[in-house]
């Protein structure tokens, strides 16, 4: 397939400040994956790298929230993750981690190489720092008034309501996220890649030496390049990642787009001793598997520092993906808008295989894509249960009735015989060009095609007809329809490895190379398994139950997004004290007829029982609401609500929502007792 003699693959190293969603999966780790099976099916040397970033500024800030080290965070989350990637079939050789010592050591090693050789340049400038703290401000820990929208709330990388980036300085009113104190500017110094010096080797390298690439990817760098690139800072003033490892830079540590990427590197060099074969040899050929926002690192500044290094190949492609949405919402973590892997596990259970082809069937491969629980539920029914899990299970319960579970001989082929048997090449040809391609999507229909092709044939043979008066042609018939089963085991592995592996316990056959498929695999005589469950039907009731959840963690954010109403004017002491609020007792309540919100409540004020009609009624039922105590103004002037004579008031805190909450004494008190 190429004149490379070995594969290096890897993915984007995760930050491990929170679990993995469905997004990662889509964008990066299931078209890696199935790539990677791809190639080792067809006996090709692939090494498959992953890990987890662990160092970086949201991590501290994650960590300082909960009080905790930087190490707990990426500790718990390193472990979350690769235990969901895992969980996912995501065939890693190797998943490390940025805090390791390997990667520590490379890392350093890597940057001392660049400074020795004058790689850099050196430059000071002015940054925030925090007195009472101590220390610089990383952009992400100073807020301050957004100068475009005027945001109260806006980071120092960036305004989230506006969606504006910014540099620190931009800020009105900047304040430490660490002290609340406003933080002053003070000469640092820092080193920088001179990407300007590179720029035309990388127009020569990207643009005329890889064409091939995607489009989205080839156009995001034509455009960085198109723009004149600038020096990148390659430190930082932070106390969590590499430190520099040079004198004078003590307090100072790696970018962690600096050290990142040469994880892929020492977590090669964890992996084998043989390492610098898949880094240094140019018969190695190196993919990237990332996510759109990933690609100048991948495409520009790693390629540079690669270059800059000197022993180091490159990457021969970066097939990254778009992004994939929620529901018509970006997926956020802030946001808790995700479908998160360790709970979709414990959700869907043994689905493992419907997440990984839905995720593959609607891939942002060329724009961004939508995820809906709808779309996940249509692909199981109808595809998975309904093609490929309804014929490989005829196939199989046939064999089992009419042949004691033993595959029949084949014998003579007739004409439309020839024909389904000459398509099962054409797909599999198919299914590699789309795969050699990138082309996920399409590899994965024409993979589906051949489940496809074996019921439409089954279909219309209709050997259940024919037992009675044609055994030999149902024989035939059945012989066909088990080799393409047998085949749907190697074809669909790369995309859904857990059912090909319980297919091939049906089947009972051993893991069937990649070009032996479409030869007869099964020999007559060979004896199968009984059929168990491959895929079944998902219902209505999970799919609201998804629903439902992603409905509660929307209005939980629109609620949090609402600011208080501001302050009314200052009354003096005596207009309070003219308000006679009592804990009260409610003893009685109804409905008001014909209203939706009205409750008619009798109240024990203490001075008397009295009458008074409440807004609650949409959010109380008369039961849950007998034997409360409340607050109640009893010195308001009655009113006539619908026919009843209200008198007084139950004093309720109104949500951002509109919903209603009792304001009642914190223990029993007695009924009259005076509020104030
Ligand atoms: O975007 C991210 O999640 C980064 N942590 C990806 C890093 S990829 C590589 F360079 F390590
Ligand atoms: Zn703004």
């Amino acid at each position: 397939m190429s004149h490379f003699k070995r594969n290096l693959i890897t993915t984007a190293l995760p930050y491990a400040n929170g679990p993995v969603h469905i997004g990662h999966l889509a964008g990066v780790y299931v078209p890696a994956d199935i790539y990677v099976r791809y190639l080792r099916a067809k006996g090709e040397e692939v090494v498959f790298i992953g890990g987890s970033d662990e160092h970086g500024v949201p991590i501290t800030i994650k960590a300082q929230k909960e009080g905790v080290t930087p190490q707990d965070i990426v500790d718990r989350y390193h472990n979350l993750i690769k235990k969901s990637f895992e969980e996912f079939g995501i065939s890693f050789d190797i998943y490390s981690r940025t805090t390791s010592k390997t990667h520590h050591e490379l890392s350093s090693a890597f940057f001392k190489k660049l400074y020795q050789e004058g790689k850099f340049i050196e430059k000071t400038s002015m940054q925030y720092y925090d007195e009472k703290a101590g220390q610089f401000l990383a952009d992400r820990y100073i807020t301050g008034k957004c100068p475009h929208c005027g945001n109260e709330r806006a980071y120092g990388d960036q305004c989230e309501a506006c969606g504006t980036s910014l540099s620190a300085t931009d800020l009105i009113n900047p304040v430490s996220a660490i002290t609340g104190n406003t933080p002053q500017l003070k000469e640092t110094k820092h080193w920088y890649l001179p990407l300007d010096q590179y720029e035309n080797w990388l127009k020569e390298w990207i643009l005329e030496g890889h064409k091939e690439w995607k489009s989205n990817v080839y156009g995001q760098c034509k455009s960085w390049l198109d723009n004149g690139l600038q020096p990148r800072a390659v430190t930082r003033d932070l106390d969590w990642g590499v430190p520099v490892p040079i004198e004078g830079a003590e307090g100072k540590v790696l970018y962690v787009w600096f050290d990142a990427p040469i994880g892929y590197i020492s977590a090669t060099k964890d992996l084998t001793p043989d390492w610098e074969k898949y880094w240094k040899d140019k018969d190695t050929r190196m993919i990237h598997f990332i996510g759109k926002d990933n690609i100048v690192f991948h495409c520009i500044i790693f390629p540079a520092m690669l270059k800059a290094e000197g022993s180091y190949i490159l990457p021969d492609n970066v097939p990254a993906n778009e992004f994939l949405n929620l529901e018509g919402d970006k997926i956020s973590t802030s946001r808790n808008w995700a479908v998160w892997l360790h709970e979709y596990l414990e959700d869907f259970k043994g689905k493992q295989d419907v997440l990984r082809y839905v995720l593959t069937a609607n891939a942002p491969e060329t724009k961004d894509n939508d995820f809906t629980w709808k779309d996940f539920q249509t692909r199981n029914n109808s595809e998975l249960v309904a093609i490929y899990g309804n014929f490989v299970n005829r196939a199989i319960v046939l064999t089992h009735k009419y042949f004691g579970g033993l595959v029949p001989e084949r014998g003579a082929l007739n004409d439309y015989d020839r024909e389904v048997l000459a398509e099962i090449p054409a797909i599999i040809d198919r299914v590699e060009k789309n795969l050699e391609n990138f082309h996920f999507r399409e590899a994965l229909k024409e993979c589906m095609n051949l489940a496809r092709l074996g019921n439409k044939y089954l279909a219309d043979t209709e050997p259940w007809k024919l037992i009675k008066t044609d055994e030999a042609r149902v024989k035939t018939i059945l012989n066909i329809c088990l080799q393409i089963t047998a085949d749907l085991t190697a074809l669909s592995e790369p995309f859904m490895p857990f059912s090909a592996a319980k297919l091939r316990g049906f089947l009972n056959m051993e893991p069937l190379v990649w070009s032996k498929m479409g030869a007869e695999v099964l020999p007559a005589g060979h004896r199968i398994n009984e059929a168990g469950l491959l895929f079944d039907k998902i219902e209505d009731e999970e799919i609201q139950r998804q629903l439902d959840r992603l409905q509660a963690t929307k209005k939980a954010n629109e609620l949090a997004n609402v600011k208080a109403a501001p302050a009314k004017e200052n009354i003096t002491f005596d207009t309070f004290q003219q308000l006679d609020i009592r804990a009260g007792k409610i003893i009685a309540a109804e409905k008001v007829a014909k209203t939706k919100k009205l409750m008619k409540l009798t109240v024990d004020t203490g001075i008397d029982q009295r009458t008074v009609v409440s807004g609650i009624a949409e959010y109380y039922t008369p039961e849950e609401v007998i034997g409360k105590q409340v607050s109640i103004l009893v010195n308001l002037e009655p009113r006539n609500l619908k026919g009843i004579d209200s008198q007084g008031m139950i004093l309720m805190a109104e949500n951002a929502d509109g919903s209603l909450a009792f304001v009642s004494p914190e223990k029993d008190v007695m009924p009259g007792s005076e509020i104030r």
